[in-house]
């Protein structure tokens, strides 16, 4: 296990194109880091220059606190797991998770006594023999991680690797992924453009836009306090809504109504003739179900509903809103960046499932103004987020990953405490603990 430091890593291609543009990341010892961001943005480019199969045009890759930018793959001890993990159909779940093992020409009974702890952890035992075909899509997904276990690496890499399976299949792998993450403890990035996996897996979250770092930070932070339109506008699903507004005095004015703002906030949005303002679906609610005390912190607005959604827990509704066309354009430009179909002049607002407000009749809404942004809609940068706040929220994250990584060992989960280290007494964490040769990807 490893950290891995990226240091003004740029990429460009033949033709000139900068993929990376100068990213700097941290990656700490047994973190789990997402990148995420729309097609195109760079992900897997930067996914292979740290395993090693693509070159780095400049700047600095340390793994373990070693520069490795002139290292082959396989002297980086990596392991990437791709989209499609092949297995090979005539070996049974043994051979294809010792598989780099036998290329190594490990010993057999060290060979046993790693696959053996390896199923042990993926649950994958009482499957040791039998063959790739017969087992659901999960499995097989655990017999490829198994491969990549049994091989001591430093990382694990990922590169969209549920993005084939169907919808409920990719819900369970991910927990899956998730919980074996943290019983093995190994640094790992996670490539996605699905914002659920980012929110629901990672420690920390990086959001790429055109090659270049947007935030790095909690999925609590990235939600909670984005930097700008862009972060805002891809993390949260329904999306976050954008409302023309103007400044007068203290107050905003928008579609909806006026929103009052503290002293502080006004004044960092001052100044400008056009605002965003953004609110998440969930700060809406029906006003006749929010209780008396609630009341006075947000604000009060009339408007006709054009749809609304019963989902069972919750409710949405869609309440169209007239914006000028700068803002309009702005929205539409966002929208097609974000590959996302949604970020129109209609906000989408959750309200309580038994909330009697229906389609075609004006309805009395309340929105929390405590947790609107206000945006420039020039820049996109967030005029009104709040630094230390975010910091806190990724700081908290960060104590309870220390905290249940060392739970899992405490309990004897971890691979890392037993199988890693090995009965040699090799060190996991030397560096120069992998089998040698066997450095074949997850997918070999
Ligand atoms: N071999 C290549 N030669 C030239 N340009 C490339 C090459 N591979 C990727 N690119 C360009 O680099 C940019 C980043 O590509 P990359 O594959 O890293 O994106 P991505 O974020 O993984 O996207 P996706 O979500 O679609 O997989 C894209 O604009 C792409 O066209
Ligand atoms: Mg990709």
């Amino acid at each position: 296990m490893a950290s891995i430091e990226m240091r003004n890593i740029v990429k460009q291609y033949g033709d000139g194109y900068p993929a990376v543009n100068d990213v700097s990341l941290d990656i700490a010892d047994g973190e789990f880091m997402i990148l995420v961001g729309p097609s195109g943005c760079g992900k897997s480019t930067l996914l292979r220059m740290i395993v090693g199969l693509e070159d780095i045009t400049s700047g600095d890759m340390v793994i373990g606190g070693k520069r490795v930018n002139d290292l082959a793959p396989r002297e980086r001890n990596l392991s990437m797991v791709f989209q499609n993990y092949a297995l090979y159909p005539h070996m049974t779940v043994f051979e294809n998770i010792a598989f780099p093992l036998r290329l190594s020409k490990t010993p057999d009974d060290e060979v046993r006594r790693r696959v053996n702890e390896a199923s042990d952890v993926l649950e994958l035992k009482e499957h040791l023999e039998r063959k790739p075909a017969n087992l659901s899509g999960g499995q097989r997904q655990r017999v490829a991680m198994g491969r990549a276990i049994v091989r001591q690496a430093e990382a694990f890499l990922f590169d969209e690797p549920l993005s084939n399976l169907d919808a409920k299949l990719r819900g369970q792998m991910r927990t899956e992924i998730s919980r074996l993450q943290r019983r093995l403890g190994i640094t790992t990035v996670y490539v996605t453009h699905d914002q659920t996996e980012a929110m629901t897996l990672g420690d920390r979250v990086c959001v790429l836009r055109k090659g270049k770092i947007q935030q790095v930070a909690s999925p609590r932070e990235l939600y909670e306090q984005p930097v700008n339109l862009f972060v805002a506008g891809f993390i949260g699903s329904p999306p976050m809504n954008f409302l023309p507004a103007t400044l007068e005095g203290t107050t905003l004015q928008t579609p909806f109504g006026a929103i009052a703002l503290d002293e502080q906030r006004a004044a960092a949005v001052r100044g400008r003739e056009l605002l965003l303002v953004g609110i998440r679906p969930e700060y809406f609610e029906d006003a006749s179900l929010v209780d008396e005390v609630k009341r006075p912190v947000g604000s009060v607005f009339r408007a006709r509903v054009d749809v609304t959604e019963w989902l069972g827990d919750s409710q949405y509704a869609y309440i169209p809103y007239e914006a000028p066309e700068a803002i309009t354009a702005q929205l539409r430009d966002l929208s097609r960046e974000l590959d996302s179909e949604e970020l129109r002049t209609q906000a989408i607002v959750s309200i309580d499932s038994t909330s009697r407000i229906r389609e075609g009749r004006d309805a009395e809404f309340w929105l929390d103004s405590r947790k609107i942004h206000v945006f420039d809609p020039q820049t996109g940068e967030n005029l009104t987020r709040d630094a230390e706040a975010g910091a806190r929220l990724t700081q908290m994250a960060t104590e309870d990953r220390v905290e249940q990584v060392e739970h899992a060992q405490a309990t004897g989960q971890t691979v890392g405490s037993s199988m890693l280290s090995g009965p040699s007494g090799s060190s996991g964490t030397s560096g120069t603990s992998g089998p040698s040769g066997a450095h074949r990807s997850g997918a070999a």
